[in-house]
């Protein structure tokens, strides 16, 4: 097979995601907050934009993917660390916490889940806030995904093919393949991925235990009621005083 290296995938993600509504919501968060931790940031964009809008305060982004994060990297004024959620070992320091860009629903598993979350509150001050989006499983996106494709024009004007057919689901998992062609069809690279559909009950109860309460919800980025059909389910969470005690948030 023709090659297309991590390097070249990593800077197609910038070509393939323009800024949209999304990004307009985190942006905002990140503008009033003073310390923002941008937790599976990948090359970085939303925080790129935060300096160049005139954040000056501590903006963080967290990637277990080096070579998203190496395009992350040509920005000096922002701090980059490459780790998981899981493993973030921040306390106390940060007023926000985003995950953007559905980098939520790689916490496939419960285990992971449980991890990340806990890190993330571990990280913020007492009342900071944790924004972040995670696609309704009522909604079935992944049905629209199977066989779709977009063109584009990579950052080395290479033009390329992008198409994606849904492996398979198993329970609220979604494994997917992500292949990128030369224009002659010509497939340069695959990329495999699961995305967890987290259903909104499971997903409260996740928050709970880990001391976070919902302070809002919407079912788009520009503040939409919820509803069933809606596509997102755009949270924003406080984190609360535990005292110690699971007891008192679930478990
Ligand atoms: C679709 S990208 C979104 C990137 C970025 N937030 C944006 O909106 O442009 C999802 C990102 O989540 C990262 N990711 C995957 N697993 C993760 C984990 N366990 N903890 C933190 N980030 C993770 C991936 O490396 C990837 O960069």
């Amino acid at each position: 097979m023709a090659t297309y290296t991590d390097a070249e995938a990593a800077a197609l993600y910038d070509v393939l995601n323009p800024s949209g509504p999304d990004h307009d919501f985190y942006l905002d968060l990140v503008l009033a907050a003073e310390a923002v931790l941008d937790v599976g940031c990948g090359t970085g964009r939303l925080l790129r934009a935060a300096r160049d809008a005139g954040h000056t305060g501590r903006l963080c982004g967290v990637d277990p993917d080096p070579d998203m994060l190496a395009v992350a990297r040509r920005r000096g004024d922002v701090e980059w660390r490459l780790g998981t959620a899981a493993a973030l070992s921040f306390s106390g320091e940060f007023d926000l916490a985003v995950m953007m860009g559905h980098a939520f629903q790689c916490l496939v598993t419960d285990e992971e889940l449980e991890a990340s979350l806990a890190a993330i509150r571990r990280a913020l001050v007492d009342e900071g806030r944790f924004a972040f989006e995670t696609q309704n499983p009522l909604a079935r996106a992944w049905e629209d995904w199977h066989g779709s494709s977009l063109d584009a024009v990579d950052a080395s004007g290479r033009r390329v093919r992008v198409s994606y057919d849904v492996e398979v689901v198993e329970g609220d998992v979604v494994t997917f393949t992500e292949t990128t062609s030369g224009p002659d069809g010509t497939a340069l690279r695959i990329d495999r991925a699961n995305l967890r559909f987290l259903g909104i009950e499971e997903l409260d109860a996740h928050l709970s235990n880990a001391a976070f309460a919902v302070e809002a919800r919407y079912g788009a980025w520009r503040r939409e009621s919820l509803t069933e059909r809606s596509a997102e389910i755009v949270t924003v969470a406080r984190s609360v005083v535990d005292g110690g005690s699971r007891g008192e948030y679930g478990r």
